[in-house]
């Protein structure tokens, strides 16, 4: 969480910063803050709110300059308000600093610099590693690297940073560890960003700190990387990025949120080509063949996720199980962390992760790994700490996903689980031929499927229209689709901040069921495939009670209709691969709920996309 944003080189600076702020928005945006440096004085100007905020309050200062940096924050210590915003200064007045992180020590950290004499201003972590650094540089006498360096050996959390020093301001100084940081390379130039997007119309070169490692990016000089720990240098790995301009931009949408659900029918195809050959009935995943016999020989599959992706895990819970026959244990990262799970060396993890920078999602992948378990990922984003941590994995290939709220990184979860799943039925010959055979023709062609199910967005919208004041909602799904209804809850409460919340379908008369009268909307999702009788009568038991019932049905479903105040229609496909339409006009009802209610669907209350702090 949080954005940072560095830049030296032969350009203007500020607009560079604030673009690649505003690309960088939905990792936070509590404050917004920058700094330049114009040749002999550093200006500075910061504010709570957004990046928008930011534009109008630098208006006071001059924004010239080719050296700059700049924050758009998401809070963990001290409230969002002008004074903790990022960047902060110094005592001298002489270093300035962004961060992304937490350092979980500061407090004694603090207590020792006031003793030494420092003032604070804010109340945040950062403010006390700037003076901690300061404070090193002036006690050894060193230069800006080797203080930062020596600083940094006496923090303990995480923290992604940038740090300039008037003395010396040919250079930017950036270091890692937990949080990410990519730099690239242009020709006489350099930039600093949590991801790549900030300079990706300037050069395709990056290079991806690792963990530990620190960069002295200074002008017309090579980039030298070293450990913090131990100085050693590191040879720089630069790699070209994947990322286009295009894929970062809204394209004519209102929001991203917008973009992201009607990319989805193409993001799936992108997800399976080359994997999913359905004619010649195979499934072809590196990492998968690469490491078939573990999969083969586990004694049971965890699933660990958080959010979205934790949802994603649930549904592959089902398809795993019936496909495989391998148990499966899906789980919230946060809590098997602190757990002391029963990990085995004969157990297969599999993290999902849409940024693969989730802290949680992490430190149980760092876990399962050192009680010896096989770990594979399945991640979006190449080069993130989730991909490079795991043994091996799979990428699905949504491309960026920048609105806050999940989607097409859900369905593209679950597209690449499924496909796991297919294949390891395949080697151990747990699903017929005839089956094996319709899944994948199934799976080749849902992306149409879903291309149809989004032709729902106009009754979506109708319905929301009569739903967008409600105060609380429920969503019901049995099997396949119990995570789906978890899902379209938390995509509501998250954009509209409608409570709402999901339940299997059967589980109403154990409580919830309390909850129905004539105002309650209650979303049922009713595919013709899987429980399908079972879910008419809960239908029935609710319309008993006089709720509102909103259900998503097969097209050409007449039962559901009778019953339902509103249907929803999604093409017919087996109960399996349900969830990849189902979720479709969910999606969409929260997004035209949230618009509806005036809400900020891209960037809701409290929110950051990559939550990198536990
Ligand atoms: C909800 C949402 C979050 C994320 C969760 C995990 O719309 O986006 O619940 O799914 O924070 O994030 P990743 O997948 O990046 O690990």
């Amino acid at each position: 969480m949080c954005g940072i944003v560095g830049y030296i080189g032969h350009r203007e600076a500020y607009p560079i910063v604030i673009k690649g702020l505003k690309r960088l928005e939905y990792r936070g945006y509590d404050s917004a803050g920058v700094m330049v440096y114009d040749g002999t004085s550093v200006k500075l100007s910061k504010t709570k709110g957004k990046v928008s905020d930011l534009e109008a309050k630098a208006k006071e200062i001059t924004t010239t300059g080719t050296i700059g940096i700049g924050h758009t924050r998401w809070a963990t210590h001290g409230v969002p308000n002008d004074v903790n915003s990022h960047p902060h200064v110094s005592n001298s007045g002489d270093l300035v600093i962004i961060h992304n992180g937490i350092i979980e020590n500061y407090e004694p950290l603090k207590k020792e610099l006031i003793k030494r004499g420092y003032k604070f201003h804010s109340d945040t972590d950062t403010e006390v590693l700037v003076n901690l650094i300061e404070e090193v540089q002036k006690k050894e006498n060193l230069k800006l690297g080797k203080a930062v360096q020596v600083a940094l050996n006496q923090v303990v959390g995480a923290y992604a940073i940038c740090v300039f020093d008037k003395k010396k301001p040919d250079e930017i100084v950036a270091a890692r560890l937990g949080s990410p940081l990519a730099i690239g390379v242009g020709k006489d130039e350099f930039f600093v960003a949590s991801d790549a997007s900030p300079f990706i119309e300037y050069t395709s070169n990056a290079i991806y700190l690792e963990d530990e490692e620190m960069a002295v990016v200074r002008l017309n000089k090579p980039l030298k990387i070293r450990k913090i720990k131990d100085d050693s240098l590191v040879d720089p790995y630069v790699q070209e990025l994947q990322m286009n301009l295009e894929q970062i931009e809204k394209g004519g949408y209102d929001h991203f949120m917008l973009k992201e659900i009607y990319e989805q029918p193409s993001v799936i195809k992108d997800t399976y080509r080359g994997r999913l050959h359905a004619n010649e009935g195979l499934i072809q995943m590196a990492g998968v063949e690469d490491n078939l016999e573990k999969f083969l020989n586990a004694d049971r599959i965890l699933i660990v996720a958080c959010g979205t992706s934790w949802h994603a895990g649930l549904v592959a819970e089902y398809i795993f199980e019936e496909f495989t026959r391998i148990p499966v244990e899906v789980e919230y990262a946060s809590e098997f962390r602190y757990r002391n799970p029963i990990i085995n060396p004969g157990d297969v993890v599999i993290p999902i992760s849409q940024s693969g920078e989730t802290a949680d999602t992490l430190a149980a992948i760092k876990l399962a790994k050192e009680k010896g378990a096989f770990v594979f990922g399945v991640c979006n984003v190449v080069g993130s700490s989730i991909s490079r941590e795991t043994h091996a994995g799979a990428y699905t290939h949504a491309g960026p996903e920048i609105g806050v709220a999940s989607t097409k990184a859900f369905t593209t979860q679950i597209t690449v689980l499924t496909m796991i799943a297919l294949r390891l039925a395949k080697a151990k010959g747990t699903l017929s031929n005839s089956d094996f055979h319709r899944y994948l023709q199934e799976l080749e062609i849902i992306p149409e499927k879903v291309q149809e199910a989004l032709e729902t967005n106009d009754v979506t919208k109708t319905i929301a229209a009569k739903f967008k004041d409600s105060t609380n909602c429920l969503y019901l799904g049995r099997g396949y689709n119990f995570p789906v209804a978890l899902e379209g809850a938390l995509k509501l409460k998250e954009i509209s901040y409608i409570h709402a919340e999901g339940y299997p379908a059967a589980e109403m008369k154990h409580g919830p069921i309390a909850l129905i009268d004539e105002h309650m909307p209650v979303i049922v999702i009713a595919p013709k495939q899987g429980h399908y009788d079972k879910v008419v009568s809960n239908i029935q038991e609710i319309k008993s009670r006089s709720g509102k019932i909103i259900a998503v049905v097969t097209k050409g479903d007449t039962q559901v209709r009778e019953l339902a105040d509103y249907v929803i229609e999604i093409p017919d496909t087996s109960d399996a691969l349900s969830p990849l339409l189902t979720t479709i006009p969910l999606q969409l009802l929260s997004y035209h709920i949230a618009v509806m209610r005036g809400c900020n669907v891209d960037q809701p209350r409290n929110l950051a996309k990559s939550v990198t702090v536990e």
